[in-house]
């Protein structure tokens, strides 16, 4: 929408498919945002037969003349970046304009080496099943008040400095607690040199930019990673992401203040699915869950790992819709529903023989929480040719409306298939 600012954050546990969301709206607004995380996202978009993966550039980088942003909450690992801009400038596709905050954090090698040191510390039965992207290390040292931004990567005396104290700390960390190799400063520091030098052009005042197109009366979509049960506040911690997916993160990590934002969408997958540990009530470890992750092709964009897959939440789903304030709901993956019999919705769990219907993010009470389930008459025909809601079979209408009701918000979109065009759009 022109000269308003929308959030799109991811409902569940992330891989609710909002890369195609964006995709599909992109064409509706002037500057899309990546607020958070890093190349621990996977974002697909699908136009026509090519499908693109991206991890770091916001999913609106294939429409000409958009203008796409890495606010200052995202942290940007330069290598996946420059390899991501390499590969659409080498298919003539790099049709977007791209403005790097100076203020975002680098992820640097030490990052991803701490990143699998941590998790071979906790160990099996405490491991959370990162991505191994050096996203929370590189968090830390943010809050640490010790990180390196992306305007240090272009003024090499500050870079010097700054990483060779970094290096220093890491190194001791490295061998002293981890009995590990300590890292070389000298191939790391030239690294960074190169990659300050080939992104200079890019780097830029990410909130100003936004600022500025509001003012122009443009339309402005802050594009979440992850998702709200991943949030490091409201999500099931500690099995969560180091960031703020959620839609308060988009204020903080895209410089846009909240009387700005005139609308947030929930991207909603029509079943449930996980990557990583931590508990998910509604997982099926039998044939359902198998049917999704084969149907839905539900396996890591980023680490390739299969995902844990069980049917909608609904109690998790409300939960979302009260943290994020979400005033609209995009719903994906609806086809692959098409051909069962029955769908299964869990619509309150019961915890230690009490009926319970509020989410409480703690891993212990998720644990212990058994999901009631209703049951839906599900539909026989393919989907994905459809392009509004009344030609959709009826048993697929009822299954919207039955979302929409349980939520008590509108579903304004929804996707049959992974393409851009297999959308309808409800009013949105
Ligand atoms: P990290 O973000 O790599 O530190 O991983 C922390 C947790 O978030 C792990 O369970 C990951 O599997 C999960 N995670 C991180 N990024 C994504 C994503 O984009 N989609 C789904 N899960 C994710």
């Amino acid at each position: 929408m022109k000269g308003c600012t929308e959030i799109l954050v991811g409902a569940q546990w992330g891989d609710e498919g909002k890369g195609r969301v964006v995709d599909a709206l992109a064409g509706k607004t002037d500057v899309i945002v990546r607020y958070q995380g890093g190349a621990n996202a996977g974002h697909t978009v699908i136009v026509g037969s090519e499908k693109h993966v991206f991890h770091l550039l916001p999913s609106g980088m294939l429409y000409t003349g958009k203008l796409c942003i890495i606010g200052n909450g995202v942290v940007v690992d330069p290598g996946q970046l420059l390899f991501e801009l390499g590969e659409l400038q080498a298919q003539g596709k790099d049709r977007a304009r791209l403005v790097v905050s100076r203020d975002a954090h680098v992820v640097l090698p030490y990052h991803k080496v701490l990143d699998g040191a941590d998790e071979a510390f906790r160990g099996k039965e405490r491991a959370i099943g990162t991505t191994k992207r050096g996203i929370g290390p590189c968090y830390v040292d943010k809050y640490n008040r010790m990180g390196i931004t992306m305007g240090d990567l272009a003024n090499p005396e500050i870079l010097r400095e700054k990483l060779s104290q970094n290096v220093n700390m890491k190194n001791m960390l490295l061998t002293r607690i981890y009995g590990m190799t300590p890292l070389p400063f000298d191939s790391m520091y030239q690294e960074a040199l190169e990659w300050g030098a080939k992104l200079a052009p890019y780097l830029g005042d990410a909130s100003l930019e936004v600022h500025k197109a509001l003012e122009k009366g443009k339309g402005v979509l802050l594009e979440g990673a992850q998702g709200t049960l991943l949030d490091v506040d409201f999500g099931t911690y500690p099995y969560v992401t180091s960031s703020n997916p959620t839609a308060a993160g988009g204020c903080i990590g895209a410089g846009v203040g909240p009387t700005r934002i005139s609308r947030v969408i929930g991207v909603v997958k029509a079943y449930c699915t996980r990557v990583g540990e931590g508990p998910f009530p509604t997982e099926d470890f039998g044939e359902w869950g198998e049917y999704l992750r084969v149907k839905g092709g539900e396996f890591g964009a980023t680490t390739g790992r299969p995902r844990r897959c069980g049917w909608l939440d609904m109690v998790a789903l409300r939960y979302a819709v009260r943290i994020n304030g979400l005033g609209v709901l995009a719903l994906t993956k609806l086809d692959v529903l098409s051909g069962l019999e029955e769908i299964q919705v869990a619509l309150e769990y019961s915890v230690d023989g009490t009926t319970c219907g509020e989410f409480t993010p703690s891993a212990s009470f998720l644990e212990s929480a058994e999901p009631l389930y209703t049951s839906l008459p599900g539909w026989k025909e393919d989907i994905s040719g459809c392009r509004s809601f009344e030609e959709l079979p009826q048993e697929a209408q009822n299954y919207v409306r039955f979302i929409e009701e349980q939520a008590g918000v509108p579903v304004g979109l929804i996707g049959v298939g992974p393409g851009r065009e297999e959308t309808i759009l409800r009013g949105f």
